[in-house]
């Protein structure tokens, strides 16, 4: 079902305004032109959802590492600042942390996509600042967890900044889904030739640039379902990686008995049942990348067809990491390990050499600042936490340096009562499957503070649990956090990190950038 929608005008009339566009360009341009250049630069965002890169999450996406890695940047320290879907997506979109932008988890009542956060976050999001700059904005995919549920504004509710709207109702689905479109609903069903979203995603981003205005830049901002659950691949995908598992080495099947509460419970080993889970989740993850894969590609083939490739920046992340079988916990993210707070992050565009491998470290709330900036807008006038890594990947454009400490904060999800399943695991817990090994609770909230300066690599850990827990980590000397130091690092040391991670857990703006 579903016809392709065609928004931008009959094709006579674009034919027309491409034979005049070079006059009018010279009419209406002559000072900003010559102060600036060219028109600024498009920009593309794909947002993959639940994508790790520490076990291989890259692996499967050949092409993409080609397009965009090998014809840009790689960063190899990219980090999310909060480890679950809609309070690191709400991250991306505002350039803030969590104690800032104010949403929690994935429920309404934790901000997602609630009325708080459409009257304040979203309403000055930097898809509005772009839409300002004169940008052509398109959005498709899942947004945030809630979006286009009845108490989240239903799916009427397009927010501000986009003039193209496909958003996914609801958590990431591959089949059987509902589309707000352009605040319309539009339901789908499982034939793979209509409804498969990936595709679906990647058609529509297609379209959208045949029918763009060429006098304005764009801004795309795709993010796919894939690889989340229920890693439901293409059909001619389904038979791929059949002798692939879950890598077994680092904390594979570790017990984490120097860690928190949470990581005691698992069983370790962990049985045949759940490694047999696990394996076929990792598998099927990677089958639905392929086609993620084929989007990327057909999406640099369009750019290059409309002569706009060199012209546009385009950026790979993801929301978040992903574990499978690390500390014995199977699936899932939400956990404060390397595993669930790295994300990929691949850009090419205009200035940026090839094949770079880049160690700063940068942040998912970088993301705003960096777009903002590419589009030239002036950055002392937008309210974020993070700052622009252009002068990291295009240092002949801009200068400035990497920040060498950051937050990374989360507020533990639970249920109030006891799984029915799982009856002896009692309250406050969450994700209790497989084998009834939970990966969150309300009392799995921590903030950590992260010192990356080229010298160090360390992470200190306060939870806000029972036992006011703390986790402290020498990545250099032990890159699987497999040992928990803090009986034996300095007491002086210590409290050093305990007065950075105060600074940054109430930080704003600034003072979340120049904290010593
Ligand atoms: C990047 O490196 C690869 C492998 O060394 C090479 O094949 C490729 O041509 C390089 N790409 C560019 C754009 O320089
Ligand atoms: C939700 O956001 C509003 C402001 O945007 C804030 O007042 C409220 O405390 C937040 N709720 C939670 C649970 O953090
Ligand atoms: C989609 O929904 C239909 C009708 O409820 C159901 O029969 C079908 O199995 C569903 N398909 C998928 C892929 O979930
Ligand atoms: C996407 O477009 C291709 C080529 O036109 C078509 O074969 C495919 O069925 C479309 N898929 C979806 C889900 O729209
Ligand atoms: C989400 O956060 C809100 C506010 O703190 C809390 O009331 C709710 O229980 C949380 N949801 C889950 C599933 O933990």
């Amino acid at each position: 079902m579903a016809r392709e929608r065609r928004e931008c005008g009959a094709p006579r009339a674009r034919r027309l305004l491409a034979l005049l566009l070079p006059l009018l360009l010279l009419l209406t341009c002559r000072v900003r032109c010559a102060a600036a250049g060219d028109k600024p630069s498009n920009i593309v965002l794909i947002l993959a959802d639940d994508q790790d890169v520490h076990l291989g999450g890259m692996t499967p996406m050949k092409k993409t590492k080609t397009l965009i890695g090998d014809a840009g940047a790689t960063f190899v320290n990219a980090f999310t600042v909060t480890p679950l879907c809609c309070p690191s997506r709400s991250s991306v979109l505002t350039g803030r942390y969590p104690h800032n932008h104010e949403v929690r988890n994935n429920s309404l009542t934790g901000n997602c996509s609630s009325a708080a956060w459409r009257a304040g976050p979203e309403a000055a999001a930097f898809p509005v600042l772009l839409s300002k700059q004169k940008y052509q904005t398109f959005f498709a995919g899942k947004y945030l967890n809630q979006y286009g549920k009845k108490d989240a504004g239903d799916v009427g509710h397009v927010p501000p900044g986009w003039d193209q709207w496909h958003a996914l109702v609801g958590n990431s689905q591959y089949y059987n889904y509902t589309l707000s479109v352009n605040g319309k609903e539009e339901k789908h069903g499982d034939s793979y030739e209509a409804d498969y979203l990936t595709d679906l995603l990647m058609n529509r981003s297609l379209h959208f640039l045949e029918d763009r205005s060429p006098q304005h830049p764009f801004f795309l901002m795709i993010s796919p379902p894939a690889p989340h659950s229920p890693w439901t691949a293409a059909p001619q995908y389904q038979k791929q990686f059949s002798d692939v598992k879950a890598p077994r080495d680092g904390s594979f099947n570790k017990a984490g008995k120097d860690k928190h509460w949470l990581l005691r419970q698992p069983v370790s080993p962990m049985p045949d049942s759940s490694l047999n889970f696990l394996d076929s989740a990792y598998r099927k993850r990677w089958q639905t990348l392929l086609s993620l894969d084929d989007l990327v590609e057909a999406l640099v083939q369009k750019l290059e067809s409309i002569k706009e490739l060199d012209n546009t920046y385009i950026f790979y992340t993801s929301d978040n990491g992903y574990h499978t079988g690390q500390f014995s916990l199977p699936i899932d993210k939400r956990q404060l390990y390397e595993f669930d707070i790295r994300v990929p992050l691949l850009v090419r565009g205009p200035g940026i050499k090839p094949n770079q491998t880049l160690q700063a470290p940068v942040l998912n709330i970088d993301l705003a600042s960096t777009v903002l900036d590419i589009s030239g807008f002036n950055l002392s006038m937008v309210n974020v936490d993070g700052q622009s890594f252009l002068p990291q990947m295009a240092p002949s454009l801009r200068n400035g340096t990497a920040r060498p400490f950051f937050l990374v904060e989360y507020t533990g999800e639970g249920h109030p009562t006891t799984d029915p399943s799982c009856p002896k695991l009692g309250p406050g817990l969450s994700q209790c499957f497989p084998d009834c090994v939970c990966e969150d609770a309300y009392n799995n909230t921590y903030a950590c503070v992260r010192t990356l300066d080229g010298q160090h690599d360390l992470q200190y850990c306060e939870f806000a649990d029972s036992e006011s827990f703390v986790e402290v980590y020498n990545l250099t000397s032990d890159p699987h956090q497999l040992e928990n130091i803090v009986k034996k690092v300095d007491p002086a040391v210590l409290q050093a990190m305990n007065q950075r991670l105060i600074k940054l857990q109430s930080c704003q703006g600034d003072s979340c950038r120049d904290v010593q």
